[in-house]
C-alpha cells in the first residue's frame, strides 16, 4: 500500500514537471532587481494561429525594463503578474490550430510573449537558418524590424549621408548595417569606446555631444540628408539644426520629436516575416553582425536588464536558458 502510494506521488510529480516551468514574473511596477522574482508556473497554451517554444534564448530590450517601470502606465497599463520579454529563439514544442507553417523540432525564431521562461508563445517568426546561432537569433527581431522600419520612414536616396544619434546599441548597430545595405552613407554617434566599433559596422563615427554640428559639417561637407535618434537623448533640436528640415528627422525613442515638427516611428512591427527571414540570412552569408555584448542565464535576467537600462550597450544582451 505505502509502495503503490509513493508510486502515485512520484507520478504526479513527473506530471507537474511536464506542466510546469520556470518564468521570470514581476508583481508591482519597479526597478529590475527590485521587482523580478523566478517562480515555476504552469507551461503557456498557445491558441490559434500561435506557437509554443522551448526557448533557446531572448533577447533583452529597453521596452521590457521601461513598461517594468510604468515608464508606459499612461497608454499601456501593465496587468500583475506580468512576464517579461517580447522577443526569442528555441525548439517548437506546440502548435496552435491552423499553424501549418512550422512542425514541432522546428528552430523558429520571432516576436512572442513573457519570452524569459523556459516555454513561451511566439505570435510572429520565421524559421532559423542553421548558420544563425540561437543566441543571436533570440536578439535579431526588435532591433532589426526597428531599423528597417525607421529607415523606410526616413526614406533617404541612395548615395546621401544619413546622421544616427545613438549608433552602437541594438537597433542602432542594425540601422548602420542595413542603411549601408541601401546604398547610404551613414555618420554614427556613440561614446569614445565605441568609435572603432562602428567604424567596423560600416559608419563614420563621431562622438555626441557639444560640438555636434561643427564635426558633422566637416565629415559631410555636402550636407545631412536626414537624421535618425536611436539614442532619445533629448537633441531632437540639434538634429533639426544639423539637417534644416524637421520633416526629416525621426525618433524611435523621444516621444517629444513631434513636438518640433520631426516625426516618431512607432509599432506594430511591419513586413516581420520578410525582415526577420533577410537579416538572418544576411548573418548567415556573414554579411551582417550582431554584436552580443553578453549572455546570462535565466536566473540572472534582473541583472541584464539592470545592465540594459544603464543605457552603455553595444549591440545586445541576451537571455539564455538550457
Ligand atoms: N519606436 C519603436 O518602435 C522602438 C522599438 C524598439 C526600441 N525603441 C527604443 O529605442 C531606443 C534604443 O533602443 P536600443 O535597443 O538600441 O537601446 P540600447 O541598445 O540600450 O542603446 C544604448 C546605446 O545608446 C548609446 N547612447 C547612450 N547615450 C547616448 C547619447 N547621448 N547619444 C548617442 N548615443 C547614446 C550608447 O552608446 P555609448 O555606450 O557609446 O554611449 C549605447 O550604445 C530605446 O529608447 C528603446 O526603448 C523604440
Amino acid at each position: 500500500m505505502i509502495q503503490l502510494c509513493i508510486i502515485e506521488s512520484l507520478k504526479e510529480i513527473d506530471m507537474n514537471a511536464n506542466v510546469q516551468m520556470k518564468a521570470i514574473r514581476y508583481n508591482t511596477y519597479g526597478a529590475p532587481e527590485a521587482v523580478l522574482e523566478m517562480v515555476h508556473i504552469s507551461k503557456p497554451e498557445p491558441l490559434a494561429g500561435q506557437i509554443r517554444i522551448k526557448v533557446r534564448a531572448a533577447g533583452v530590450n529597453p521596452s521590457d525594463w521601461k513598461r517594468m517601470e510604468g515608464q508606459y502606465k499612461d497608454f499601456e497599463e501593465v496587468v500583475f503578474p506580468s512576464g517579461i520579454g517580447v522577443e526569442a529563439s528555441g525548439v517548437v514544442d506546440a502548435v496552435g490550430a491552423g499553424v501549418a507553417s512550422v512542425s514541432v523540432g522546428d528552430a523558429v525564431f520571432g516576436y512572442g510573449n513573457d519570452t524569459m521562461a523556459e516555454y513561451a508563445i511566439l505570435s510572429h517568426w520565421v524559421k532559423k537558418p542553421e548558420g544563425v546561432p540561437f543566441e543571436v537569433a533570440g536578439a535579431i527581431p526588435v532591433a532589426s524590424e526597428t531599423a528597417w522600419r525607421c529607415l523606410d520612414d526616413l526614406n533617404a536616396n541612395p548615395g546621401s549621408t544619413i546622421l544616427v544619434s545613438g549608433a552602437a546599441g541594438g537597433i542602432g548597430s542594425a540601422v548602420v548595417q542595413l542603411a549601408r545595405r541601401r546604398g547610404l552613407q551613414v555618420i554614427g554617434t556613440a561614446g569614445a569606446g565605441n568609435q572603432e566599433y562602428l567604424h567596423e559596422l560600416g559608419a563614420i563615427p563621431t562622438t555626441y555631444g557639444d560640438g555636434l554640428k561643427e564635426r558633422v559639417k566637416k565629415l559631410a561637407p555636402n550636407g545631412i540628408a536626414g537624421a535618425l535618434d536611436i539614442a532619445g537623448s533629448g537633441n531632437i533640436p540639434e538634429l533639426i539644426d544639423i539637417v534644416g528640415d524637421p520633416s526629416k528627422v525621426v525618433s524611435v525613442a523621444d516621444f517629444s520629436a513631434v513636438e518640433y515638427g520631426a516625426r516618431f516611428s512607432a509599432g506594430p512591427p511591419r513586413h516581420i516575416q520578410h525582415v526577420l527571414s533577410e537579416v538572418a540570412n544576411l548573418y548567415a552569408k556573414g554579411l551582417y553582425q550582431l554584436h552580443i555584448q553578453a549572455v546570462f542565464p535565466l536566473k540572472e535576467t534582473a541583472r541584464a536588464q539592470a545592465i540594459s537600462s544603464q543605457k552603455k550597450m553595444r549591440g545586445k544582451l541576451v537571455i539564455v536558458v538550457d
